[in-house]
């Protein structure tokens, strides 16, 4: 590097070494408000978000990932939901709703699990309460539900644990329908 080469880079880097202690001496008088907002802004594009759903047909489903993990959200046929509101509670090794939207006391009837009335919507976090694994879908296992392959836990048409080492049903997250063909989760 020459001489002239040398100088000009350094008059430039004290240049912007100035130019940034003087950004630096006037944004400190805003950092505490920034700092404020950019964790809440940022937890909160993680927290929630909208899936659109005008294009999932009765019979699938789409799995999304939020907050890390895959969430399942079904579009059921009127034979799954039939089949889920014939079960009664005593069948189910875990009869608790084990949704996030309902009281926390609310038994497992198809009704306390589905995001609408009619039961056409399953929303669920995409991993098995044994130890983990995202289990298969559509129409997996001898139940029609989701089949985890890991150690052999089957669910129903409504996410609800039927056999297999699972405790639990598969978790309703905090949902919600924004509009007819948004589903806003967190
Ligand atoms: S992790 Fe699903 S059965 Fe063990």
């Amino acid at each position: 590097m020459s001489h002239a080469e040398d100088t000009g880079s350094r008059r430039d880097f004290l240049y912007f070494a100035t130019a940034s202690t003087a950004a630096v001496a006037t944004g400190a008088a805003v950092w505490p408000l920034v700092n404020q907002m950019n964790p809440s802004a940022d937890v909160q594009a993680l927290a929630s978000i909208d899936v659109p759903i005008d294009g999932v047909e009765p019979g699938t489903q789409v799995t999304v990932k939020w907050l890390g993990k895959p969430v399942f959200i079904r579009r059921r046929t009127q034979a799954e939901i039939d089949e889920a509101r014939a079960v009664t509670m005593d069948e189910l090794p875990d009869a608790t709703s084990q949704n996030n939207n309902v009281a926390l006391d609310k038994d497992a009837s198809d009704q306390n699990r589905t995001l609408d009335e009619a039961g056409e919507w399953l929303v669920m976090v995409g991993v098995c309460t044994h130890l983990g694994c995202v289990p298969l879908g559509d129409g997996a296992g001898e139940f029609g539900g989701w089949f985890c392959p890991c150690h052999g836990s089957h669910y129903d048409t409504a996410g609800r644990i039927r056999k297999g080492p699972a405790p639990l049903n598969l978790l309703v997250p905090v949902a919600e329908f924004t509009s007819e063909t948004v589903i806003k989760l967190g």
